[in-house]
């Protein structure tokens, strides 16, 4: 099981825009083995934001609003959940 592939991690742009991908280099997005699921959860539980993919896209997604710290989620279909706190002192 590869973690570095697996955990979501945070990456910007030159423009400012926010995203999560899952792995920095990206996990395989195949018909045998992908990612679900992406998700972002705010720190106090209250505001989610989450996107299910397909085989085929890119394991990567816009955040839409800011959290301040959270956790991002995603799920393998192998290698079940992975979760990273995202910090925005570390980002
Ligand atoms: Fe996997």
């Amino acid at each position: 099981m590869k973690g570095e592939y697996h955990l979501p991690v945070h990456t910007k742009d030159e423009f400012g825009n926010e995203y999560i991908q899952v792995g920095r280099e990206f996990h395989p997005m195949s018909a045998e083995h992908h990612i679900d699921f992406i998700q972002m959860i705010s720190q106090d539980g209250m505001t989610a934001q989450i996107k299910f993919l397909k085989v085929g896209d890119t394991p990567k997604i816009k955040t839409i609003q800011d959290y301040g710290d959270y956790i991002a989620r995603e799920h393998c279909n192998i290698h079940g959940l992975w979760a990273n706190l995202i910090t925005r002192d570390k980002s």
